[in-house]
């Protein structure tokens, strides 16, 4: 059973933070789920909205500011807005990484980050998984290099995505936890991809997901699970 950190370990430190991260990483997750997006500058920055507002001391969308600008903003006054590059190098193969696409344009810059930490850094195609629910991007993404392992996102139709992992060869499917049974976990596990729901986070909830016997739950309690 794989715990994935949502956002890092959201429950205990600001999310998609390198404290998130490093706190997902104490408490022995095999994972850490992040979200990206592009900076005007061309760097990916780890992000959930596309705007700054709710998580800093500024306002605006990401991609309206340079790096250097999104550096200035303060999350609760003393985390600053990580890159994906600052999150490989804090994570440094310890766990996987679920990079979730939040929006398209920064699809050839996490390949390109990804190709450089394979080709250079003795990291390999396990220590990332591409995510998002916009398909496309994973299309595009199956379509630049195959080796990619892609998790298809899903909240609302498991067999349109299990139909989609079919035609891209994904890994798993990312399902909303609600849209889960016994017994279409199975169907899904049976077609070779692991199942892999978010976002799992009350004691309950988890001991029934388990249950099911998935592959793994991404939730902001990777120590709950
Ligand atoms: O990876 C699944 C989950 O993170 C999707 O929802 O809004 O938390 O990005 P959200
Ligand atoms: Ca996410």
């Amino acid at each position: 059973m794989l715990k994935i950190a949502h956002r890092g370990a959201k429950a205990y430190e600001p999310e998609n933070t390198l404290q998130a991260f490093q706190k997902a990483l104490d408490l022995n997750s095999d994972g850490i789920e992040l979200d990206v997006h592009l900076s005007a500058d061309g760097h990916v920055i780890v992000i959930h909205d596309e705007t700054i507002d709710k998580m800093t001391n500024g306002k605006g969308a990401v991609n309206s500011f340079n790096l250097s600008a999104l550096k200035s903003f303060l999350i609760e006054g003393k985390h600053q807005i990580p890159t994906l590059r600052e999150v490989f190098d804090l994570v440094d193969k310890k766990c996987f990484i679920n990079i979730e696409l939040k929006s398209r344009d920064t699809l050839q810059y996490v390949y390109e980050l990804i190709k450089e930490y394979i080709s250079q850094k003795n990291w390999n195609y396990e220590h990332f998984i591409v995510s998002s629910f916009d398909w496309t991007a994973l299309q595009e993404i199956h379509n630049q290099n195959p080796k990619i392992l892609i998790g298809v996102l899903t909240e609302t139709d498991l067999h349109l995505a299990l139909a989609f992992a079919e035609t891209i060869q994904a890994k798993a499917i990312h399902p909303y936890y609600h849209l889960l049974n016994p017994e279409n976990v199975q169907e899904i596990q049976k077609k070779g991809f692991l199942v892999l729901p978010w976002t799992v986070n009350m004691e309950e909830d988890i001991q029934k997901i388990k249950s099911y016997k998935v592959d793994g739950i991404i939730s902001d309690f990777p120590d709950k699970i």
